[in-house]
């Protein structure tokens, strides 16, 4: 497993691999999340990279970038038994030297959801994966469905500017109980990591509910709402039932709808999701 930290080295390093490659793309704390995306990488690829940086332009002012996890070395003794052959591990400065300043927006998708309450966001993730996809040039890109907005943002980014990298997407991996494994999780006390188990419960709650034949998303908001309102240490800041192409909030259900949470445990935002799929 190579590491390289300059943008030079890992394009000269990554013309003589052999193709296809694979990317997979992360801020590092690596947990079973990530190491699923790499596992589904080595299925496709002859070269697997994996990218670590905590990139500043996806955090707002008052969010956590400097206390976001970084355990490089941990990270990479995690990695060293995988089928990686080179880790990017660039710099800040690398990345973005003092005259850095381009933008990527992808439009009205990055404006809704995590958009709205974490304005600037998706101008971030936008910008930072497309500057990996063109050092790397992957053919295969992997990215998880935990963070499915991400997903649809980095999809119309690829297909308006014609970027050839095929985009596959890892289903959600979860604690035993259910929670969404996160690199912010380890922010937890022991009481809120007991209440942020209320997150997947309020999905599984809504999935029940279609299931059973309710098709008023307001009626299940409604319900997951109350649900999470039970725990004191939780408090939602959004929920939506959206049209999972184009994220636009439902009126009745149909027979593919996107449920989205973010809820705040403690001062930990946390975000998860789920497919509600009619069973024909
Ligand atoms: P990060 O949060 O480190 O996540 C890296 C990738 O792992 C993302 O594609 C994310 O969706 C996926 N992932 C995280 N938790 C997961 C889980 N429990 N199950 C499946 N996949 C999971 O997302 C980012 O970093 C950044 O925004 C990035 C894309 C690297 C750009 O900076």
């Amino acid at each position: 497993m190579k590491i390289i930290t300059t943008i030079k080295e890992c394009i000269s390093y990554l013309e003589t691999c052999s193709r296809p490659l694979g990317l997979v793309p992360t801020m590092g704390a690596i947990h079973n999340g990530h190491k699923e995306l790499i596992k589904a990488a080595s299925k496709n690829n002859s070269t697997i990279v994996t990218s670590i940086f905590v990139n500043p332009l996806q955090f707002g002012p008052n969010e956590d970038l400097n206390d976001y996890p970084r355990k490089i070395k941990a990270d990479l003794t995690k990695l060293q038994g995988l089928p990686i052959d080179l880790v990017f591990l660039p710099s800040t400065e690398e990345m973005y030297p003092d005259n850095f300043s381009t933008s990527i927006n992808v439009g009205p998708i990055s404006n809704l959801l995590e958009g709205k309450s974490r304005p600037g966001h998706f101008n971030g993730v936008a910008t930072v994966v497309c500057k990996l996809l063109l050092i790397t040039t992957p053919n295969n890109v992997y990215f998880g469905e935990k963070d499915a907005q991400q997903c649809l943002v980095i999809d119309k980014m690829v297909k308006d500017l014609n970027i050839k990298t095929k985009i596959s997407k890892v289903p959600t991996v979860r604690e035993k109980d259910g929670l969404a494994i996160s690199s912010r999780n380890i922010y937890l006390s022991k009481s809120e990591r007991c209440s942020a188990t209320i997150i997947y419960k309020s999905l599984v709650l809504a999935e029940n509910l279609y299931l059973q034949g309710v098709n008023k998303p307001k009626l299940i908001k409604n319900a997951m709402s109350k649900l999470i309102k039970s725990v004191p240490l939780a408090k939602v800041d959004y929920i939506s039932i959206a049209n999972p192409s184009n994220l636009k909030e439902l009126g009745v259900l149909e027979d593919n709808a996107l449920v989205s949470i973010a809820v705040f445990v403690g001062k930990t935002r946390l975000i998860d999701n789920i497919y509600l799929k009619r069973i024909p």
